[in-house]
């Protein structure tokens, strides 16, 4: 997939070792208060840069144009489906919630995978998170099925591209 993305209001590059500080933020904030260092997160980054150098696609970073404000990121992964039908995930910093980022970034990102001759896009999400349902939505996912594990319902939406 191309790894440099442009939309109205975001630019979208890779994720790499730069990009701790603010992953750092944001990993605090889902868990509530990190306890990793920004070398812990450095490594994490390099991981994920290295996996996305050899399945060809990937996390990139999400920045406003505007101020080149990093934001959060948006991307593809294998996650629990496959090379050939990945899911699309984002994550944004709170104070960037609320304002259609998220929406606009992974529209970018479907366009992307759209253009790798890809079918289909799926996405997994927990029955709580309206936020993320309700991007997902937008962007055309439909439900297809849904699992429960130790942490509840975990729902399978698809999209098909082309
Ligand atoms: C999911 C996430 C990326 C959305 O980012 P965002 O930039 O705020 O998303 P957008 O503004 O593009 O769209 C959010 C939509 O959800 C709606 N929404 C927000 N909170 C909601 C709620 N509690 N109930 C219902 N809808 C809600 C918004 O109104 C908006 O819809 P609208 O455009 O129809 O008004 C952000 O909440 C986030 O980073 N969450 C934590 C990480 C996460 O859950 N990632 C997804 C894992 S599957």
């Amino acid at each position: 997939m191309a790894f440099e993305l442009e939309t109205k209001r975001l630019s979208l590059g890779p994720l790499g070792p730069a990009d701790a500080p603010w992953h750092l933020e944001l990993m605090g904030e889902r868990e509530g208060g990190t306890t990793r260092t920004l070398d812990e997160a450095k490594g994490r980054l390099i991981e994920l840069q290295a996996s996305a150098a050899a399945n060809g696609i990937g996390f990139l970073t999400v920045r406003r144009r505007s101020d080149g404000a990093p934001l959060g990121y948006c991307g593809l992964l294998i996650g629990r489906a496959t090379l050939g039908e990945p899911e699309i995930a984002y994550e944004l910093l709170r104070r960037y919630h609320g304002q259609g980022y998220a929406t606009e970034a992974a529209r970018a990102v479907l366009a992307a995978a759209t253009a790798t001759g890809r079918r289909r896009l799926w996405s997994t999400v927990r029955t709580w998170n309206a936020p993320s349902l309700r991007v997902l939505a937008k962007l055309g996912f439909r439900r297809d099925h849904s699992e429960t594990d130790g942490r509840g319902e975990l729902l399978y939406l698809v999209r098909d591209l082309r």
